[in-house]
């Protein structure tokens, strides 16, 4: 446990770890899911493949795009309603919006649909664009959103007035966070604005249900959540500054940041 996260947690029960088969059943994967491998659960999280089809549960073979049993798009669902998201902030001043790392595109699609005149771009890994060409499609906003296929450890696209992160940041530890937020940083105009939607730890030692999902982070990707502060911090290393925290209806916040 790092010293960041010791300071969010009660000390360890001493209980010992249980095995992956067992983890997996407690977070309530698919029987055939828990045949993975503790690495291709990693590489598929990071990756945004699932694994398993979250319409009819199939189990996905590796890289698979489209579920072979019911033929829908690979794409982990969203983690929390967009609709959450469109109803806290007012994107009315946004004109170009970039979904960074947006997925299946149900955030960026929920958003468009909501402000007409807005256009998108959803910059993604080539693999995970088909299934958002599909959302887009369905939620009829394909023709106002361009698709990118990049590494955000590269670079991520010029050109947006807002930059949108949402369930990106906690995937990373601090270092390769920071590298993300760099890229943006280096993409935006000196009047952008980045948009990171995540859950934020309450400070100190007290029970909260998004320490569970730090342990998960801790476990399955190395990230990890982090407090209002820790994400100021960060923030500011990319030179950003955090001007607000917008809460959501649901368990998700809007942390603003604009360049320093
Ligand atoms: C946890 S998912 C979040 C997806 C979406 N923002 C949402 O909230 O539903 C992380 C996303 O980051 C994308 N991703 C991972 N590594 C990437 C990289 N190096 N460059 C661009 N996108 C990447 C994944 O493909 C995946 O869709």
């Amino acid at each position: 446990m790092t010293g960041q996260r010791a300071a969010h947690y009660h000390a360890p029960t001493g209980r010992a770890e249980p095995a992956f088969a067992d983890r997996a059943a407690d977070a309530g994967l698919p029987l055939r899911a828990r045949r993975h491998r503790p690495r291709e659960v990693l590489r598929r999280v990071r990756c945004g493949l699932a694994l398993a089809c979250a319409q009819c549960r199939a189990e996905l073979p590796a890289g698979a795009r489209f579920c072979p049993d019911c033929g829908q798009p690979a794409a982990a669902p969203p983690s929390v309603p967009a609709a959450a998201v469109v109803a806290a902030y007012d994107f009315a001043g946004t004109s170009t919006l970039v979904d960074i790392g947006g997925g299946d595109g149900s955030l960026i699609a929920t958003i468009l649909a909501a402000y007409p005149q807005m256009r998108g771009i959803l910059f993604e890994q080539r693999d995970v664009l088909d299934s958002a060409r599909v959302t887009l499609e369905r939620e009829g906003v394909r023709l106002r959103c361009t698709l990118v296929a990049g590494d955000f450890f590269q670079a991520v696209p010029e050109g947006g007035d807002a930059y949108l992160l949402k369930d990106i940041i906690h995937d990373w530890e601090d270092e390769r966070a920071l590298v993300i937020l760099q890229r943006c940083r280096q993409a935006m105009r000196a009047d952008g604005k980045l948009l990171l939607v995540e859950r934020a730890l309450p400070a100190g030692n007290a029970p909260a249900a998004g320490k569970l999902i730090d342990i998960t982070m801790l476990t399955v990707t190395g990230g990890c959540e982090r407090t209002q502060l820790e994400y100021r911090d960060l923030l500011a290393r990319a030179g950003l500054d955090l001007i607000r925290v917008v809460p959501t209806a649901s368990e998700m916040l809007i942390v603003e940041a604009v360049p320093v």
